[in-house]
């Protein structure tokens, strides 16, 4: 279901993409349009908020830049449609280009947190090292202690699971809102599931 939320999401945006660049081409569109851009703009709205409550990204550098571009574009689209003024449409259209092209740069949310963990072990495999990389990346997530609930994240506890290479493929590739983590070498990947599996 949250993938298909996050999927809604990135549709959305691009239907809003259409929508505002639609007054540009078609000045004499944008009244009849209001009814659907307010519907619009809702719905990403709370998905984006839904997406955000499950995986608490939020206040990371990127996506902080990301919701400015979007709001700031949202903001001149409905400036530029009401005054009849291509300009702020053409404004509000590049802006929102940039902010959905960034949302699809995954790449772009992880390299503050590739440039966090590449002070960290990279070549040894110990408790240590894992602990201090899940207290960087995990633990906004998961809790301080892998426990179920906080923020809907999956329990990083359940007693039966023994497959260790089941956990190296979703830290590597992610899972459903939780982002890929493929910058990590094998050994710090060994490391977190060695402190993953200290709970157990
Ligand atoms: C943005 C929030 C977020 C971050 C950061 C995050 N996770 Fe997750 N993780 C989740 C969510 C949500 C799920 C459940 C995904 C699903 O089942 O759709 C999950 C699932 C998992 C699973 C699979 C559990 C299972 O039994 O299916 C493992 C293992 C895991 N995370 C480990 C980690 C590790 C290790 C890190 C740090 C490198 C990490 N996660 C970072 C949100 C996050």
């Amino acid at each position: 279901m949250d993938t298909g939320i996050l999927h809604t999401h990135h549709l959305l945006g691009v239907l809003l993409l259409v929508l505002v660049g639609a007054p540009i081409v078609l000045p004499t569109w944008a009244d009849r349009l209001k009814k659907v851009h307010m519907i619009l703009d809702t719905l990403l709205l709370l998905t984006g908020i839904y997406l955000l409550w499950k995986a608490p990204l939020a206040l990371s550098a990127p996506y902080i830049l990301k919701y400015i571009l979007v709001i700031g574009a949202i903001g001149l689209a409905v400036a530029g449609s009401r005054k009849r003024n291509k300009k702020l449409s053409m404004a509000a259209f590049l802006l929102l280009a940039y902010g959905y092209g960034l949302s699809l740069q995954r790449d772009f949310f992880l390299r503050s947190d590739a440039a966090r963990v590449a002070s960290l072990a990279r070549e040894e495999v110990s408790l240590e090292a894992g602990a201090e990389l899940y207290r960087t990346l995990c633990a906004r997530c998961h809790g301080p202690e892998g426990r179920a609930g906080y923020r809907k994240s999956a329990s990083l506890h359940p007693a039966q699971q023994t497959d260790t290479s089941y956990w190296a493929a979703v830290i590597r590739a992610g899972k459903g809102v939780m982002p890929a983590h493929g910058y990590l070498t094998e050994a710090q990947i060994s490391s977190l599931i060695l402190y993953l599996k200290g709970w157990q």
